[in-house]
């Protein structure tokens, strides 16, 4: 029976083997991404904060005892220019491709928001890639809205002035 759960300290290598099935994914959409950082030190600094709960929270959707998916994220504070409010950033979501479908990802969220909003967390946010067009329309069905977008524009030497000249 599938089950959710708070991440903990144990948890850590399949959190990495899973962050490196996210991070493969992922590159299809951003070629900047670098896949050894799940295994660099800051890579596991970073899993380790979220599931000791030092920084943020990991929840596990495990059946039979096994992970199947995960959400890591965290708060964050309002900028200095910005009204003072609590963010909760979902920073990694993924479900096992074989078990996509079953509302596993749903519920993931549903958890975060619940924690995130006794914690004080007036909004949810995601960074998703323009392309990944299925997890935009997962986040758009349970109710996120496009709210900052981010323009990229590789250099690649001569002739990439806007102005052409
Ligand atoms: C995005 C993701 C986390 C969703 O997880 P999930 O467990 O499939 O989520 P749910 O089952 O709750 O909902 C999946 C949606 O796709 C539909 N779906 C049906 N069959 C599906 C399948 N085989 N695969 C994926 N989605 C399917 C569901 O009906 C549902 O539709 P809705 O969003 O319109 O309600 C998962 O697809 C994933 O890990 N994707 C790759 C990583 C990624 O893109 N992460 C998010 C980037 S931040």
């Amino acid at each position: 029976m599938l089950n959710i759960r708070e991440g903990q300290p144990s948890d850590l290598a399949e959190i990495t083997r899973f962050d490196q099935q996210l991070m493969v994914f992922d590159q299809t959409f951003d070629p900047t991404l670098n896949l050894s950082w799940p295994l660099s030190q800051g890579g596991q600094e970073f899993y380790k904060a979220r599931l000791s709960r030092a920084e943020g929270i990991a929840w596990i959707a495990e059946d039979e005892g096994r992970m199947v998916g995960y959400l890591l994220g965290c708060l964050n504070q309002s900028a200095e220019y910005s009204r003072p409010e609590v963010t909760a950033e979902i920073e990694c979501l993924y479900v096992d491709p074989s078990r996509r479908g079953e509302g596993i990802g749903g519920r993931l969220i549903e958890r975060f928001e619940a924690w995130a909003q006794a914690a004080g967390a007036r909004r949810l946010r995601v960074t998703v890639s323009a392309a990944n067009r299925s997890a935009l329309r997962f986040y758009r069905r349970r109710g996120f809205r496009c709210f900052d977008v981010v323009l990229d524009k590789p250099i690649s030497g001569e002739g990439s002035r806007a102005d052409g000249g």
